[in-house]
């Protein structure tokens, strides 16, 4: 089984890329081949300083050394190192239709932030190149958390269209999600998304221990004094439930039990402790490996790997479309 997931290195990881995402990739470590990559690429799709890109791009990287990915186990790289990516995107680009990119939730999200003539065609064609980047390794899972959803549904669609032209090309991949922290929400207004790009009542991977604490201990809550989880009533509680459960790696009902007696500072204050106690010590590693300078020898190394299996699809995909493969005639 192949698994392959990646993070734009856009911003500042919050909480809930690390709940959604970066904290399970470790898991898939012994069950599979797992490709794990940084999405620099995509995160040319709004603007961005080069050197907070740069600076993002190092810090994602020691992340993912820091979360537990072992790069014995699991190639690690960066998607602009792997030039198949930007290769198999352009062929790709003529499978996918104008209408379903329009109808794209993160698409329709993130233009409507700007004015129409300052829509980069990359930001539209954004899921083009994320289905480049799944097919490309034959991934048959894909870990991601919720708002990547459509993406992936939308590359299934694509490798059907594709195989039923050419034949069986391409693997056609499945999003996998976690039950519990798939959509984790801003701590300052529990309707809208805990995100990288909207940092109202996020908590960032890089935040100090003590700003992570008042952070959560001035969550919005919900009226009433029951913890309990009920999204539509008790959104803002429900969330916390949610970060605390993922965090102890227990259900919702079994967290909600923990805390049927208490009131909502006393839960908040458990919230804080349980993430301070995962992310403290997650940081140590983060800021060792950031300073040590090493996850640069695994990237490079990761590229080679990664090129290996990118280079074998990218020609088997130019083979089926009908481009001449002049080196082997
Ligand atoms: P990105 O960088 O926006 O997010 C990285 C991962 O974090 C998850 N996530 C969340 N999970 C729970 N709660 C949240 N509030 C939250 N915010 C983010 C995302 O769902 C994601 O899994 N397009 C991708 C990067 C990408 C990719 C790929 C992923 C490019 N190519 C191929 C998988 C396969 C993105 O922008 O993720």
């Amino acid at each position: 089984m192949r698994i392959l997931s990646g993070i734009k290195p856009t911003g500042n990881l919050t909480l809930g890329n690390y709940i959604g995402a970066l904290k399970h990739f470790k898991d898939f470590q012994d069950s599979g081949e797992v490709y794990i990559f940084i999405a620099d690429l995509h995160a040319l799709t709004l603007p961005i300083d080069p050197e907070f890109l740069r600076d993002n791009t190092r810090d994602v990287a020691s992340f993912y050394l820091a979360s537990g990915l072992d790069p014995k186990k699991t190639t690690i790289f960066l998607q602009s190192s792997v030039s198949e990516h930007a290769e198999l995107n352009a062929i790709l680009q003529n499978y996918l239709y104008m209408g379903e990119l329009s109808r794209m939730t993160q698409f329709k999200d993130k233009s409507a932030k700007l004015k129409q003539s300052a829509i980069g065609l990359g930001l539209f064609a954004y899921p083009v190149l994320m289905a480049s980047d799944i097919v490309l390794y034959d991934a048959d899972v894909v870990p991601v958390g919720e708002d990547q959803i459509q993406h992936v549904e939308l590359t299934r669609d694509l490798v059907k269209r594709f195989n039923a032209r050419y034949g069986e090309v391409l693997v056609e991949p499945k999003y996998q999600m976690n039950k519990v922290g798939a959509r984790i929400m801003s701590l300052t207004d529990p309707s809208v998304k805990m995100s990288k790009s909207d940092p109202k009542g996020d908590i960032f991977l890089k935040d100090d221990l003590a700003t992570i604490r008042k952070k959560i201990m001035s969550a919005k809550t919900d009226s009433g004094s029951e913890v309990k989880f009920d999204k539509e009533n008790k959104p803002g509680i429900s969330n916390l439930l949610t970060i605390y459960a993922s965090i102890k790696g227990m259900s919702i009902e079994e967290a909600e039990k923990q805390f049927t007696a208490a009131r909502y500072g006393e839960f908040k204050k458990a919230v804080a402790d349980a993430v301070i106690e995962e992310i403290g010590p997650f940081q140590e590693r983060y800021k060792q490996i950031r300073e040590s300078g090493e996850y640069l020898a695994v990237l490079r190394e990761g590229a080679q790997k990664a090129k290996q299996i990118a280079h074998q699809t990218l020609k088997r995909v130019q083979n089926a479309v009908g481009l001449l493969n002049i080196d082997e005639l």
